[in-house]
Protein backbone atom coordinates (compact mmCIF):
# COMPACT_ATOMS: atom_id res chain seq x y z
CA UNK A 1 0.00 0.00 0.00
CA UNK A 2 2.92 2.63 0.87
CA UNK A 3 5.45 1.70 -1.88
CA UNK A 4 7.71 3.75 -2.60
CA UNK A 5 8.09 6.49 -5.56
CA UNK A 6 10.97 6.79 -7.31
CA UNK A 7 12.33 9.79 -5.47
CA UNK A 8 11.83 7.89 -2.19
CA UNK A 9 13.84 5.41 -3.44
CA UNK A 10 16.43 7.76 -4.27
CA UNK A 11 16.45 9.29 -0.82
CA UNK A 12 16.79 5.91 0.61
CA UNK A 13 19.63 5.30 -1.60
CA UNK A 14 21.43 7.85 -0.93
CA UNK A 15 20.73 7.98 3.07
CA UNK A 16 21.66 4.39 2.70
CA UNK A 17 25.26 5.27 1.71
CA UNK A 18 25.84 8.10 3.61
CA UNK A 19 24.84 5.11 6.36
CA UNK A 20 27.06 2.52 5.58
CA UNK A 21 29.99 4.24 4.69
CA UNK A 22 30.17 6.91 6.74
CA UNK A 23 27.36 7.06 9.93
CA UNK A 24 28.76 3.15 10.34
CA UNK A 25 32.22 3.29 10.77
CA UNK A 26 31.85 5.86 13.89
CA UNK A 27 29.03 4.36 15.89
CA UNK A 28 31.64 2.58 18.11
CA UNK A 29 33.45 5.60 18.77
CA UNK A 30 30.71 7.68 19.63
CA UNK A 31 29.28 5.15 22.10
CA UNK A 32 32.35 4.81 23.61
CA UNK A 33 33.06 8.67 24.03
CA UNK A 34 29.64 9.31 25.00
CA UNK A 35 30.34 12.89 23.18
CA UNK A 36 27.70 14.57 20.84
CA UNK A 37 27.99 13.25 16.85
CA UNK A 38 28.86 16.33 15.83
CA UNK A 39 30.47 15.08 12.59
CA UNK A 40 27.42 13.19 12.00
CA UNK A 41 25.45 16.26 12.27
CA UNK A 42 27.79 18.21 9.53
CA UNK A 43 27.14 14.95 7.31
CA UNK A 44 23.23 15.27 8.17
CA UNK A 45 23.21 18.64 7.20
CA UNK A 46 24.95 18.99 4.27
CA UNK A 47 22.96 16.00 2.86
CA UNK A 48 19.64 17.93 3.55
CA UNK A 49 18.31 15.84 6.26
CA UNK A 50 17.79 18.47 9.09
CA UNK A 51 14.46 19.84 8.08
CA UNK A 52 13.71 17.98 5.19
CA UNK A 53 10.00 18.33 6.66
CA UNK A 54 10.56 22.70 6.24
CA UNK A 55 8.30 24.21 3.67
CA UNK A 56 10.38 25.48 1.05
CA UNK A 57 9.33 28.95 1.68
CA UNK A 58 11.14 28.43 5.02
CA UNK A 59 14.23 27.35 3.11
CA UNK A 60 13.37 23.69 3.30
CA UNK A 61 12.31 20.74 1.03
CA UNK A 62 8.48 20.51 2.16
CA UNK A 63 9.25 17.05 2.31
CA UNK A 64 6.90 14.39 4.15
CA UNK A 65 6.68 12.45 7.55
CA UNK A 66 7.16 9.50 5.11
CA UNK A 67 10.24 10.43 3.23
CA UNK A 68 11.73 11.42 6.72
CA UNK A 69 11.43 7.59 8.20
CA UNK A 70 13.04 6.52 5.55
CA UNK A 71 15.92 8.24 6.23
CA UNK A 72 15.81 7.65 10.01
CA UNK A 73 15.66 4.10 9.55
CA UNK A 74 18.31 4.29 7.57
CA UNK A 75 20.07 6.39 9.89
CA UNK A 76 19.62 3.81 12.91
CA UNK A 77 20.79 0.84 11.46
CA UNK A 78 24.17 2.18 11.19
CA UNK A 79 23.81 4.30 14.42
CA UNK A 80 20.52 4.87 16.81
CA UNK A 81 21.67 8.07 18.03
CA UNK A 82 22.09 9.15 13.91
CA UNK A 83 18.28 8.46 13.36
CA UNK A 84 17.20 10.18 16.72
CA UNK A 85 18.58 13.00 15.32
CA UNK A 86 16.86 12.98 12.12
CA UNK A 87 13.66 12.64 14.24
CA UNK A 88 14.36 15.83 16.50
CA UNK A 89 15.51 17.56 12.73
CA UNK A 90 12.51 16.90 11.66
CA UNK A 91 9.20 15.80 14.07
CA UNK A 92 8.34 17.06 17.30
CA UNK A 93 9.40 20.76 18.14
CA UNK A 94 10.23 21.69 14.68
CA UNK A 95 7.51 20.64 13.24
CA UNK A 96 4.90 21.66 16.33
CA UNK A 97 6.03 25.42 15.44
CA UNK A 98 6.14 24.54 11.79
CA UNK A 99 2.28 24.28 12.50
CA UNK A 100 1.49 26.40 15.26
CA UNK A 101 3.90 29.21 14.84
CA UNK A 102 3.47 32.41 13.82
CA UNK A 103 5.89 33.78 10.67
CA UNK A 104 9.05 34.82 12.89
CA UNK A 105 8.77 31.35 15.53
CA UNK A 106 8.81 29.48 11.64
CA UNK A 107 11.72 31.65 10.40
CA UNK A 108 13.84 31.27 13.69
CA UNK A 109 13.00 26.99 13.99
CA UNK A 110 14.01 26.74 10.05
CA UNK A 111 17.26 28.72 10.63
CA UNK A 112 18.18 26.37 13.66
CA UNK A 113 17.26 23.34 11.87
CA UNK A 114 19.05 23.81 8.19
CA UNK A 115 22.08 24.96 10.30
CA UNK A 116 22.16 21.66 11.90
CA UNK A 117 20.51 22.12 15.20
CA UNK A 118 18.63 18.94 16.50
CA UNK A 119 16.14 21.29 18.84
CA UNK A 120 15.21 19.78 22.36
CA UNK A 121 11.46 18.84 23.31
CA UNK A 122 11.26 19.76 26.75
CA UNK A 123 7.72 18.15 28.31
CA UNK A 124 9.06 15.47 31.40
CA UNK A 125 9.68 16.82 34.58
CA UNK A 126 10.43 14.86 38.02
CA UNK A 127 7.27 14.26 39.03
CA UNK A 128 4.83 14.69 35.84
CA UNK A 129 6.50 11.51 33.41
CA UNK A 130 3.69 9.87 32.32
CA UNK A 131 1.27 12.09 33.76
CA UNK A 132 2.71 15.14 31.78
CA UNK A 133 -0.55 17.28 32.34
CA UNK A 134 0.39 17.73 35.53
CA UNK A 135 3.38 19.43 34.40
CA UNK A 136 4.33 22.63 37.28
CA UNK A 137 6.89 24.54 35.33
CA UNK A 138 4.92 27.87 34.96
CA UNK A 139 5.35 30.47 32.96
CA UNK A 140 3.42 34.08 35.02
CA UNK A 141 2.53 36.75 32.17
CA UNK A 142 4.30 40.46 33.23
CA UNK A 143 3.93 43.24 30.77
CA UNK A 144 5.37 42.24 27.22
CA UNK A 145 7.24 39.58 28.84
CA UNK A 146 6.97 36.01 30.22
CA UNK A 147 8.64 34.35 33.58
CA UNK A 148 9.23 30.87 33.45
CA UNK A 149 9.95 28.88 36.80
CA UNK A 150 10.70 25.08 36.80
CA UNK A 151 12.33 21.94 35.82
CA UNK A 152 12.70 19.57 33.34
CA UNK A 153 14.51 16.26 33.29
CA UNK A 154 15.62 13.31 30.88
CA UNK A 155 15.68 16.11 28.07
CA UNK A 156 17.59 14.71 25.07
CA UNK A 157 19.97 16.78 23.39
CA UNK A 158 20.24 19.00 26.93
CA UNK A 159 23.77 20.92 26.32
CA UNK A 160 23.54 20.17 23.01
CA UNK A 161 20.61 21.55 21.14
CA UNK A 162 20.24 25.22 20.69
CA UNK A 163 16.22 25.78 20.12
CA UNK A 164 14.36 24.26 22.93
CA UNK A 165 10.52 23.63 22.87
CA UNK A 166 9.58 23.65 26.70
CA UNK A 167 5.83 22.84 27.92
CA UNK A 168 4.63 25.35 30.93
CA UNK A 169 1.41 25.82 32.56
CA UNK A 170 0.79 29.70 31.20
CA UNK A 171 -0.84 32.51 33.96
CA UNK A 172 -2.16 35.80 33.16
CA UNK A 173 -1.49 38.63 34.92
CA UNK A 174 -3.82 37.72 37.47
CA UNK A 175 -2.20 34.56 38.68
CA UNK A 176 -4.75 32.93 36.53
CA UNK A 177 -3.90 29.99 34.88
CA UNK A 178 -4.96 29.67 30.82
CA UNK A 179 -3.80 26.48 29.99
CA UNK A 180 -0.81 24.62 28.65
CA UNK A 181 1.44 26.80 26.06
CA UNK A 182 4.70 25.49 24.24
CA UNK A 183 7.49 28.56 24.63
CA UNK A 184 10.35 28.86 22.33
CA UNK A 185 13.96 29.45 24.42
CA UNK A 186 17.24 29.54 23.32
CA UNK A 187 20.46 28.08 24.63
CA UNK A 188 22.44 30.55 26.64
CA UNK A 189 20.18 33.11 27.44
CA UNK A 190 19.50 34.26 30.85
CA UNK A 191 17.73 31.98 32.88
CA UNK A 192 18.30 28.64 31.48
CA UNK A 193 20.35 26.28 32.95
CA UNK A 194 21.85 22.71 31.89
CA UNK A 195 21.32 20.57 35.09
CA UNK A 196 23.16 16.96 35.82
CA UNK A 197 23.40 14.62 32.76
CA UNK A 198 21.95 11.50 33.11
CA UNK A 199 24.34 8.28 33.04
CA UNK A 200 22.18 6.38 30.21
CA UNK A 201 22.06 2.72 30.04
CA UNK A 202 22.26 3.41 25.87
CA UNK A 203 22.40 6.04 23.45
CA UNK A 204 25.11 7.58 24.81
CA UNK A 205 26.23 9.82 22.85
CA UNK A 206 23.11 12.33 22.72
CA UNK A 207 22.63 13.30 26.30
CA UNK A 208 20.35 13.35 28.84
CA UNK A 209 20.06 16.51 31.30
CA UNK A 210 17.87 18.48 33.33
CA UNK A 211 16.90 21.71 32.24
CA UNK A 212 15.96 24.18 34.43
CA UNK A 213 14.51 27.66 34.27
CA UNK A 214 14.61 29.87 36.90
CA UNK A 215 13.28 33.15 36.90
CA UNK A 216 13.46 32.81 32.79
CA UNK A 217 12.66 36.18 31.15
CA UNK A 218 10.95 35.84 27.48
CA UNK A 219 9.39 37.80 25.18
CA UNK A 220 5.52 37.34 24.36
CA UNK A 221 5.86 36.10 21.13
CA UNK A 222 8.10 33.01 22.56
CA UNK A 223 4.75 31.84 23.42
CA UNK A 224 3.56 29.23 20.49
CA UNK A 225 -0.26 29.18 20.97
CA UNK A 226 -1.56 25.81 19.47
CA UNK A 227 -5.00 26.64 16.93
CA UNK A 228 -7.51 25.79 19.94
CA UNK A 229 -6.41 27.85 22.37
CA UNK A 230 -4.26 27.52 25.61
CA UNK A 231 -7.54 26.24 27.40
CA UNK A 232 -6.59 23.37 24.80
CA UNK A 233 -3.07 23.59 24.55
CA UNK A 234 -2.11 20.54 26.04
CA UNK A 235 -3.63 17.91 23.34
CA UNK A 236 -2.72 20.36 20.75
CA UNK A 237 0.96 20.04 21.51
CA UNK A 238 0.50 15.85 22.12
CA UNK A 239 -1.01 16.15 18.47
CA UNK A 240 1.81 17.50 16.95
CA UNK A 241 3.88 15.35 19.18
CA UNK A 242 2.59 12.18 17.37
CA UNK A 243 4.94 12.98 15.12
CA UNK A 244 7.80 11.87 17.23
CA UNK A 245 5.96 8.82 18.24
CA UNK A 246 6.21 7.95 15.03
CA UNK A 247 10.05 9.02 14.38
CA UNK A 248 11.23 7.19 17.49
CA UNK A 249 9.19 3.60 16.72
CA UNK A 250 11.30 4.12 13.19
CA UNK A 251 14.56 4.22 14.76
CA UNK A 252 13.86 1.38 16.94
CA UNK A 253 13.25 -0.42 13.93
CA UNK A 254 16.47 0.57 11.77
CA UNK A 255 18.60 -0.15 14.98
CA UNK A 256 16.28 -3.79 14.89
CA UNK A 257 16.83 -3.98 11.40
CA UNK A 258 20.94 -3.76 11.49
CA UNK A 259 20.92 -6.17 14.04
CA UNK A 260 18.39 -8.81 11.90
CA UNK A 261 21.25 -7.85 8.74
CA UNK A 262 24.40 -8.47 10.92
CA UNK A 263 22.92 -11.48 12.66
CA UNK A 264 21.69 -13.28 8.71
CA UNK A 265 24.84 -12.78 7.57
CA UNK A 266 27.06 -14.41 11.10
CA UNK A 267 24.43 -17.37 10.60
CA UNK A 268 25.67 -18.39 7.05
CA UNK A 269 29.23 -18.06 8.19
CA UNK A 270 29.39 -19.19 11.68
CA UNK A 271 29.99 -22.93 11.57
CA UNK A 272 29.18 -25.34 14.60
CA UNK A 273 28.79 -29.38 14.03
CA UNK A 274 31.03 -28.57 10.62
CA UNK A 275 27.45 -27.07 9.03
CA UNK A 276 26.97 -23.35 9.21
CA UNK A 277 24.84 -22.79 11.86
CA UNK A 278 21.82 -20.85 9.87
CA UNK A 279 21.26 -24.73 8.82
CA UNK A 280 19.76 -25.24 12.00
CA UNK A 281 16.38 -25.68 12.63
CA UNK A 282 15.80 -23.51 15.59
CA UNK A 283 17.65 -20.68 14.00
CA UNK A 284 15.74 -20.51 11.08
CA UNK A 285 12.11 -19.97 12.66
CA UNK A 286 14.11 -17.40 14.81
CA UNK A 287 15.27 -15.80 11.93
CA UNK A 288 11.65 -15.69 10.33
CA UNK A 289 10.07 -14.75 13.14
CA UNK A 290 12.19 -11.77 13.20
CA UNK A 291 11.50 -11.00 9.55
CA UNK A 292 7.63 -10.73 10.50
CA UNK A 293 8.40 -8.03 13.21
CA UNK A 294 10.41 -5.85 11.27
CA UNK A 295 8.23 -6.10 8.05
CA UNK A 296 5.30 -5.40 10.18
CA UNK A 297 6.53 -2.53 12.24
CA UNK A 298 7.65 -1.26 8.44
CA UNK A 299 4.00 -1.15 7.53
CA UNK A 300 2.72 -0.08 10.76
CA UNK A 301 5.28 2.78 10.83
CA UNK A 302 4.40 3.82 6.53
CA UNK A 303 0.82 3.87 7.66
CA UNK A 304 0.92 6.27 10.29
CA UNK A 305 3.34 8.39 8.54
CA UNK A 306 1.66 7.95 4.96
CA UNK A 307 -1.62 8.76 6.30
CA UNK A 308 -0.54 12.33 8.13
CA UNK A 309 1.24 13.67 4.76
CA UNK A 310 1.50 17.14 5.97
CA UNK A 311 -0.43 17.22 8.83
CA UNK A 312 0.42 15.37 12.31
CA UNK A 313 -0.07 11.80 12.34
CA UNK A 314 -3.51 9.87 14.35
CA UNK A 315 -3.32 9.53 17.59
CA UNK A 316 -3.92 5.57 17.58
CA UNK A 317 -1.58 4.96 14.59
CA UNK A 318 1.05 6.68 16.10
CA UNK A 319 0.56 4.76 19.01
CA UNK A 320 0.37 1.31 17.33
CA UNK A 321 3.32 1.89 15.17
CA UNK A 322 5.97 2.93 18.34
CA UNK A 323 4.09 0.06 20.57
CA UNK A 324 4.90 -2.58 18.02
CA UNK A 325 8.15 -1.31 16.69
CA UNK A 326 9.59 -0.66 19.96
CA UNK A 327 8.70 -4.05 21.57
CA UNK A 328 9.42 -5.73 18.42
CA UNK A 329 12.64 -4.20 18.28
CA UNK A 330 13.90 -5.16 21.73
CA UNK A 331 12.93 -8.87 20.86
CA UNK A 332 14.77 -8.73 17.64
CA UNK A 333 17.64 -7.13 18.86
CA UNK A 334 17.71 -9.43 21.87
CA UNK A 335 17.54 -12.72 19.21
CA UNK A 336 19.90 -11.49 16.85
CA UNK A 337 22.81 -11.11 20.31
CA UNK A 338 21.64 -14.07 20.72
CA UNK A 339 22.72 -15.88 17.22
CA UNK A 340 26.10 -14.63 17.88
CA UNK A 341 26.42 -16.73 20.95
CA UNK A 342 29.15 -14.96 23.43
CA UNK A 343 30.71 -12.92 20.11
CA UNK A 344 27.39 -10.90 20.52
CA UNK A 345 27.73 -10.55 24.21
CA UNK A 346 31.40 -9.24 23.27
CA UNK A 347 31.77 -4.96 23.41
CA UNK A 348 34.24 -5.68 20.02
CA UNK A 349 30.66 -6.15 18.22
CA UNK A 350 28.03 -4.01 18.21
CA UNK A 351 25.27 -5.73 19.06
CA UNK A 352 25.85 -5.00 22.57
CA UNK A 353 25.29 -1.67 21.33
CA UNK A 354 22.03 -2.06 19.60
CA UNK A 355 20.64 -4.24 22.12
CA UNK A 356 21.06 -1.22 24.90
CA UNK A 357 20.30 1.21 22.34
CA UNK A 358 17.30 -0.15 21.70
CA UNK A 359 15.65 -0.58 25.53
CA UNK A 360 14.40 2.82 25.62
CA UNK A 361 12.02 2.83 23.28
CA UNK A 362 9.24 1.66 25.43
CA UNK A 363 9.76 4.31 27.97
CA UNK A 364 10.63 7.66 26.21
CA UNK A 365 8.16 9.33 23.64
CA UNK A 366 5.23 7.64 26.01
CA UNK A 367 5.71 4.45 27.91
CA UNK A 368 4.15 1.24 26.02
CA UNK A 369 1.66 1.26 28.66
CA UNK A 370 0.74 4.90 28.47
CA UNK A 371 0.30 4.52 24.70
CA UNK A 372 -1.75 1.54 25.20
CA UNK A 373 -4.15 3.80 27.20
CA UNK A 374 -3.95 6.58 24.91
CA UNK A 375 -4.80 4.11 22.09
CA UNK A 376 -7.57 2.62 24.39
CA UNK A 377 -9.35 6.07 24.89
CA UNK A 378 -9.75 6.75 21.56
CA UNK A 379 -10.71 2.93 20.49
CA UNK A 380 -13.22 2.50 23.44
CA UNK A 381 -13.99 6.44 22.78
CA UNK A 382 -13.62 6.86 26.95
CA UNK A 383 -12.04 8.42 29.62
CA UNK A 384 -10.16 5.50 30.99
CA UNK A 385 -9.70 5.31 34.91
CA UNK A 386 -5.73 5.87 35.19
CA UNK A 387 -6.42 9.40 34.45
CA UNK A 388 -9.92 10.59 35.56
CA UNK A 389 -12.11 9.16 38.36
CA UNK A 390 -13.71 6.17 36.48
CA UNK A 391 -15.13 5.38 33.34
CA UNK A 392 -16.60 8.48 31.37
CA UNK A 393 -18.49 8.31 27.78
CA UNK A 394 -16.78 10.68 25.38
P1 LIG B 1 6.61 7.03 35.14
O1 LIG B 1 5.55 7.88 34.55
O2 LIG B 1 6.97 7.23 36.55
O3 LIG B 1 6.19 5.51 34.92
C1 LIG B 1 6.78 4.43 35.63
C2 LIG B 1 6.10 3.15 35.17
O4 LIG B 1 4.69 3.20 35.49
C3 LIG B 1 6.19 2.92 33.65
O5 LIG B 1 6.33 1.56 33.38
C4 LIG B 1 4.83 3.42 33.16
O6 LIG B 1 4.44 2.79 31.94
C5 LIG B 1 3.92 2.98 34.32
N1 LIG B 1 2.71 3.81 34.38
C6 LIG B 1 2.58 5.12 34.74
N2 LIG B 1 1.31 5.52 34.65
C7 LIG B 1 0.60 4.45 34.22
C8 LIG B 1 -0.77 4.22 33.91
N3 LIG B 1 -1.69 5.19 34.01
N4 LIG B 1 -1.14 2.98 33.48
C9 LIG B 1 -0.22 1.98 33.36
N5 LIG B 1 1.08 2.14 33.64
C10 LIG B 1 1.49 3.35 34.05
N6 LIG B 1 11.09 13.67 28.02
C11 LIG B 1 11.04 14.88 27.42
O7 LIG B 1 10.22 15.72 27.79
N7 LIG B 1 11.89 15.21 26.44
C12 LIG B 1 12.82 14.35 25.97
O8 LIG B 1 13.58 14.69 25.05
C13 LIG B 1 12.88 13.04 26.54
N8 LIG B 1 13.82 12.16 26.12
C14 LIG B 1 13.93 10.94 26.75
C15 LIG B 1 14.95 10.08 26.36
C16 LIG B 1 15.13 8.88 27.03
C17 LIG B 1 16.26 8.00 26.65
C18 LIG B 1 14.23 8.51 28.06
C19 LIG B 1 14.41 7.20 28.76
C20 LIG B 1 13.22 9.36 28.44
C21 LIG B 1 13.05 10.59 27.79
N9 LIG B 1 12.06 11.50 28.18
C22 LIG B 1 11.99 12.74 27.59
C23 LIG B 1 11.19 11.21 29.30
C24 LIG B 1 10.09 10.21 28.96
O9 LIG B 1 9.12 10.79 28.14
C25 LIG B 1 9.52 9.66 30.25
O10 LIG B 1 10.52 8.85 30.81
C26 LIG B 1 8.25 8.88 30.06
O11 LIG B 1 7.19 9.71 29.65
C27 LIG B 1 7.85 8.11 31.33
O12 LIG B 1 7.88 8.91 32.46
P2 LIG B 1 8.68 8.42 33.76
O13 LIG B 1 10.03 8.00 33.33
O14 LIG B 1 8.56 9.48 34.77
O15 LIG B 1 7.92 7.10 34.22
N1 LIG C 1 -2.60 13.27 20.41
C1 LIG C 1 -3.73 14.01 20.36
N2 LIG C 1 -4.42 14.35 21.46
C2 LIG C 1 -3.96 13.90 22.64
C3 LIG C 1 -2.79 13.11 22.77
C4 LIG C 1 -2.11 12.79 21.58
N3 LIG C 1 -1.00 12.06 21.59
N4 LIG C 1 -2.59 12.80 24.07
C5 LIG C 1 -3.59 13.39 24.75
N5 LIG C 1 -4.41 14.04 23.89
C6 LIG C 1 -5.62 14.77 24.22
C7 LIG C 1 -6.66 13.85 24.83
O1 LIG C 1 -7.41 13.20 23.81
C8 LIG C 1 -7.48 14.83 25.63
O2 LIG C 1 -8.38 15.47 24.78
P1 LIG C 1 -9.92 15.64 25.24
O3 LIG C 1 -9.85 16.59 26.39
O4 LIG C 1 -10.57 16.19 24.02
O5 LIG C 1 -10.41 14.30 25.60
C9 LIG C 1 -6.45 15.85 26.09
O6 LIG C 1 -5.32 15.70 25.23
C10 LIG C 1 -5.96 15.63 27.50
O7 LIG C 1 -5.58 14.28 27.57
P2 LIG C 1 -6.01 13.37 28.77
O8 LIG C 1 -5.92 11.95 28.36
O9 LIG C 1 -7.30 13.85 29.34
O10 LIG C 1 -4.85 13.79 29.75
P3 LIG C 1 -4.41 13.00 31.01
O11 LIG C 1 -3.68 13.95 31.87
O12 LIG C 1 -5.53 12.28 31.60
O13 LIG C 1 -3.41 11.91 30.39
C11 LIG C 1 -1.59 11.35 28.89
C12 LIG C 1 -2.16 12.27 29.99
C13 LIG C 1 -1.37 9.99 29.40
C14 LIG C 1 -2.48 11.30 27.69
C15 LIG C 1 -0.38 12.09 28.41
O14 LIG C 1 0.13 12.88 29.40
C16 LIG C 1 0.75 11.31 27.84
O15 LIG C 1 0.74 11.05 26.66
N6 LIG C 1 1.81 10.96 28.66
C17 LIG C 1 3.06 10.53 28.14
C18 LIG C 1 3.98 11.72 28.08
C19 LIG C 1 4.95 11.66 26.97
O16 LIG C 1 4.74 11.07 25.92
N7 LIG C 1 6.07 12.31 27.15
C20 LIG C 1 7.06 12.33 26.16
C21 LIG C 1 8.09 13.34 26.49
S1 LIG C 1 9.39 13.26 25.30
Amino acid sequence: MYSLTKQQKLIQESARKLATEVIAPRAKQHDIDQEYPWDNVKDLTNMGFMGMTIPKQYGGQGLTYLDTVIVVEEMAKACGVTGRIVVEGNMGAISTVMKYGNEEQKKMAAEFVLDGDKPAICITEPNAGSAASQMTTRADKKGDKYILNGIKHWITGGGVSRFHLIFARVFDEQGEELGIGGFIAIQGEDGLTIGTREPTMGLRSIPETEIIMQDMELDADRLIEPPKGLARGFAGLMNAYNSQRVGAGTVALGIAQGAYDLALEYIQQREQFKRPICEFQGLQWMLVDMSIKLEASRALIYKAAGNAGKSFPDIVEAAQAKIYAAESAIQVTSDALQMFGAAGYSRDMPLERMYRDVRMFTIGGGTAQILRTVAASQILKRKLPQTRDGYRKL
